[in-house]
């Protein structure tokens, strides 16, 4: 079901007693300041997880995602976690294709299929990332590659699965930069990507996905982009890591 969300990727920053500190605060201010349709999510690196699931407890409008898993059920896979043992500690989403990942870690479309179909396996929502690089903006390529990277990795699951999926458009060149996409090419790629998916799955599945922004979101220019109609929230990363600016990106629905 199509829901506003605030996603906060902290990706591989804070010690554990930061990190700690930090989801705290952000659970706190989450349950006495945010309407009830909102969702809190917070992609913690591996390190925290068991410790933030326990300060999540059964608070309704946080989830705790994870930035990453490995494809296998298990195995001989030094360093790996699989989906399967972020189920067993109370993960709900997984981050995939992070432009991150592809770039340093060469994640391929097919890879990043075996995942999905890993994290829905062990019943956990997949965030997907799509989006991208300067250059290819430059030269008018952004739709046909958000394009390719839907239909690549995603369009081989069944409607339902697919239903079940959160995507976030990340365009390489706003990540980190503090140059965030224009509300404008915000909705415009929105718009596409739910114009793709419908022609797949159909307008029902295509109005019910939610589609997160993300790329130098932060309190300042949040509820501009929130305020788009094809837009449900935000995938955030640097403007996560301060508890007060985060939650105030949450309350710019
Ligand atoms: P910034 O918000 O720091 O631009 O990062 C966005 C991002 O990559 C979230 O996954």
């Amino acid at each position: 079901m199509r829901k506003k969300i605030a996603a906060g990727n902290w990706k591989m920053n804070t010690t554990v007693e930061e990190g700690l500190k930090l989801a705290s605060e952000v659970i706190h201010m989450a349950q006495d300041e945010l309407i009830t349709d909102v969702s809190v999510i917070m992609a913690v690196p591996f390190t925290h997880l068991v410790a933030v699931k326990k300060l999540i407890g059964s608070s309704s409008n946080v989830l705790l995602a994870a930035q990453n898993c490995h494809q296998a059920a298990s195995g001989a896979f030094t360093g790996e976690i699989s989906a399967e043992m972020l189920k067993a500690i109370g993960v709900n989403c997984v981050i995939l294709g992070h432009s991150e990942r592809r770039e340093y870690y060469k994640e391929s479309f097919t890879l990043l299929e075996e995942k999905l179909q890993a994290v829905l396996q062990n019943e956990m929502t997949p965030i997907f990332c799509c989006g991208e690089k300067l250059d290819v903006r430059q030269s008018n390529g952004q739709f046909d590659l958000v394009k390719e990277q839907l239909a690549a990795s995603l369009f081989s699951l069944s409607p339902e699965d697919f239903s079940k999926l959160i995507i976030a458009y990340e365009p390489v060149w706003a990540i980190g930069t503090g140059v965030n996409a224009s509300d404008d090419q915000a909705q415009e790629m929105h718009h596409f990507i739910r114009k793709v998916i419908s022609q797949k799955y159909g307008s029902g599945i295509a109005n019910e996905v939610s589609v997160l922004y993300g790329g130098s979101v932060k309190a300042s220019n949040a509820k501009d982009l929130f305020s788009c109609a094809d837009v449900d929230g935000g995938l955030i990363g640097g403007a996560s890591l301060d508890s007060r600016g985060f939650v105030d990106i949450a309350k710019s629905f």
